[in-house]
């Protein structure tokens, strides 16, 4: 019996949830396991009504949870930040989610931006960290509000927690079996510090990996290698920074924020699934935001769940509605189905084969 917290938060947050939700249950009807969930109620209005982000006590409980799965975060009353620092990186960073993996696969059916590149282009996985880097929030000002202002925020990188990132991507790789190439994505010609670490620690950790060929890359190339030569990747491992930002690149070369999925993963402990888009307030309760990303965190949480076969017929059920001609396109309001009949749709191929 799985034990889900659903944190279906702000904006379309809650209504990308039901569809996923809606395909779980069939999931495990077809894949014959149980399950039960709580759901909380953490984001901008609880925030706004109360003051309170996610208690201290809730992150204890959520460690108790086999899976987290959440919808959005984010609020246009609330000043940017306060929600992202106190709910989301909260979570990532208490309960050592230390990877942020997120496929960037071109699914048939799927419009490309990028001219000639079809799904046998487009199939690589971003290993992002997710712990560190500019994101501890390490820094402060000095002299605020006047002329004189400093502001710093620092990089933080452990060779403990660069070395797990990195050593999780060749495993991955390894178990992905695809190209069997691992990138380092960095800026080692002006990062000399940061990511001179991140370099020795690539280049140690590959010799253990003699079956995987390694590549570098640095982060400004990667955002052309990405528009022009997508085939050439296969885990692209980063920090946390350049993970958040080519992810962003990646999500719209596989066809938009409607599809793009990610897992904070700690392999320990409980790891937290979610589409990758935002909130996206004008689209809310419109029954039109596009709920495919929030059904591939799902189809990637019975994955991390060791469950293999719900997981795959999800893949397969999103790939039988993406080509079933029904979905006309994957933004918001242009689908030419609500929110919900795309979640039944995908429902109805996990129950139908
Ligand atoms: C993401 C988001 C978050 C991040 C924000 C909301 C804090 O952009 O998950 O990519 O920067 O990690
Ligand atoms: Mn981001």
């Amino acid at each position: 019996m799985y034990k889900i917290a659903v944190i279906p938060g702000d904006g379309t947050g809650p209504e990308v949830v039901a569809e996923g939700l809606k395909v779980l249950e069939a999931a495990a009807e077809y894949a014959n396991f149980e399950y039960e969930t709580v759901t909380y109620d953490f984001g901008g209005e609880r925030y706004l009504a109360t003051g309170e982000t996610l208690p201290d006590s809730a992150l204890e409980e959520l460690r108790d949870f086999d899976a987290i799965y959440l919808g959005a975060i984010g609020h246009p009353d609330v000043r940017p930040g306060i929600l992202e620092h106190g709910i989301l990186l909260k979570i990532r960073f208490g309960l050592d989610q230390y990877i942020n993996l997120r496929p960037v696969k071109l699914y048939p059916g799927v419009d490309c931006p990028l001219k000639d590149k079809g799904p046998q282009d487009i199939d690589l996985v971003v290993v992002r960290e997710n712990t560190e880097g500019l994101y501890v929030g390490c820094g402060g000002f000095v002299r605020k509000g006047t002329p004189h202002e400093i502001a710093i925020q620092e990089s933080i990188n452990t060779r403990m927690g660069v070395e797990r990132c990195i050593r999780f991507a060749f495993e991955y790789c390894r178990r992905r079996n695809g190209k069997k190439k691992v990138t380092l994505c960095g800026k080692t010609n002006v990062l000399t510090y940061a990511h001179d670490l991140w370099e020795r620690v690539f280049n140690e950790v590959a010799s253990e990996y003699p079956d995987i060929t390694t590549d570098y890359a640095h982060v400004d190339a990667i955002c052309m290698w990405f528009v022009k030569n997508p085939e050439w990747f296969d885990v692209v491992v980063t920090d946390n920074m350049f993970g958040d930002i080519i992810t962003d690149l990646g999500a719209i070369i596989q066809g938009g924020m409607g599809i793009a999925a990610g897992a904070n993963i700690n392999p320990s402990g409980t790891s937290m699934f979610e589409p990758i888009g935002g909130s996206a307030p004008k689209y809310t309760g419109k029954n039109v935001i596009n709920p495919l990303a929030a059904i591939c965190a799902l189809q990637m949480m019975l994955e991390i769940l060791g469950e293999e076969k719900a997981s795959k017929k999800v893949e397969e059920a999103v790939v039988l509605a993406l080509t079933s001609g029904k979905i006309k396109s994957l933004s918001a309001g242009k689908m030419g189905l609500s929110t919900s009949e795309v979640g039944d749709l995908v429902a109805g191929f996990v129950k139908k084969c």
